[in-house]
């Protein structure tokens, strides 16, 4: 239930990168046959990649995940002087990363979600200014899945002649991606996050856009990102990507989709319960098919992510941990909940290999957790006055 944090490889992912490791060890540079082994596997990757954002292969660039992208899209584009319009629900590999460019003459405007944890793309067309040079939005949000207006958010980057960079690290394999389509210059992509391999990833870049990398050395990737390919992890990217597309076209995640919703509704029968990433409605807005962020009353998400796991559940909660403090969720809280509601959120997210299985065991010991957790907590409550 914690897919949004990492995937295992699928078996065809360990099989393609396998050979990479051992007999095809070249270093894609070398002139010779073991050299041009490789550099074949990542010219195919590459083709692949291509094909999986819709783009040139020249337009491609390797790199070492969603960090590096969303790092490389802020620092390596924007000037002193220059103005990012974001938003408050990023990963923070966006968001330190325009922390660090503040220091750098870079002023950012972080645009804030409705209620829903949707973006209204009018907000980012008022937070424009006549230095704005890049607009920064993720596809979907790792902790709701909810899914941003990019095509719109594109149209406006587009109309007033911004850079537009996409965060696409929880949507890639889960929702089709088309750069062309969306209008976007840059996109940042993870391979561990679509049963792909950690450590790897690519980047969309539109051919002119004037990116600068961020490391320095070889030419390698058209000068784009200095360092010998990571050809066994290049290959696991295409790989995987190879098998998303399949997926998004054979039912897979429609499937997906399916059992998220069963999760969500039989969660959502337990007394004191509500989703985060519903609209005015109550009903769930446009969600990555694997997500479900859901409120607790009564009981702290943390002590609610322990039980789980001595049930063999692995989850989150929809807060992250800094420095020993637990920190409500910086996404909830943009969404507007209180801090105890904020720290009494969990996400499930599901693997794509996911099955029925899987979602009737978290529904079996889930009910029980809870009232347990919210007895001790009224016994702890009574006692404490
Ligand atoms: C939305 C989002 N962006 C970026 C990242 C960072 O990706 P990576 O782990 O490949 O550095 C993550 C990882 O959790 C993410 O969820």
């Amino acid at each position: 239930m914690d897919a949004n944090a990492t995937t295992p490889l699928l078996p065809e992912v360990f099989e393609a990168m396998r050979p990479y490791w051992m007999e095809h060890f070249g270093n894609a540079s070398s002139i010779h046959l073991h050299g041009q082994q490789a550099r074949t596997a990542v010219d195919r990757a590459r083709e692949t990649m291509a094909e999986f954002f819709n783009c040139h292969d020249a337009e491609v660039v390797f790199n070492s995940g969603g960090t590096e992208g969303d790092n490389t899209a802020l620092i390596g584009l924007l000037h002193p002087g220059d103005h990012l319009i974001t938003t408050s629900i990023e990963h923070s590999a966006i968001l330190e990363a325009a922390r660090r460019l503040a220091q750098h003459g870079v002023e950012t405007t972080f645009v804030a979600p409705q209620p829903s944890g949707l973006i209204n793309p009018t907000d980012i067309l008022r937070a424009i200014r006549p230095e704005t040079r890049l607009i920064s939005v993720m596809l979907a949000n790792n902790e709701t899945g909810v899914l941003q207006p990019v095509e719109e958010i594109g149209k406006i980057a587009a109309d007033t002649g911004i850079f537009f960079h996409i965060d696409a690290v929880q949507g890639a394999g889960k929702v089709k991606i088309d750069v062309r389509k969306i209008g976007c210059h840059l996109l940042s992509i993870s391979a561990h996050k679509m049963h792909g391999p950690k450590g790897v990833g690519a980047m969309f870049v539109r051919r002119g856009t004037p990116i600068e990398s961020l490391l320095v050395g070889g030419s390698h990737e058209r000068r784009r990102r200095a360092g010998t390919e990571n050809v066994a992890g290049i290959v696991g990217l295409a790989k995987a990507a190879e098998l998303a597309m399949h997926s998004l076209a054979d039912g897979t995640i429609e499937h997906l989709a399916k059992l998220r919703d069963h999760l969500e509704t039989e969660i959502l029968r337990i007394p004191g319960t509500g989703l985060n990433g519903a609209g005015a409605d109550g009903k769930p807005v446009v969600r990555a098919a694997n997500t479900s962020n859901i409120w607790f009353d009564h009981l702290e998400g943390e002590a609610l992510v322990i039980a789980l796991d001595l049930k063999g559940v692995a989850i989150s909660g929809g807060s992250a941990c800094h420095s020993g403090a637990t920190e409500p969720s910086h996404v909830l809280m943009a969404m507007g909940l209180d801090k105890t509601r904020a720290r009494a959120s969990l996400r499930f997210s599901l693997l794509k290999t996911a099955t029925d299985a899987d979602v009737d065991h978290v529904l079996r010991v889930l009910p029980e957790a809870v009232e347990h957790l919210r007895a001790i907590s009224s016994v702890a409550t009574g006692t404490l006055g």
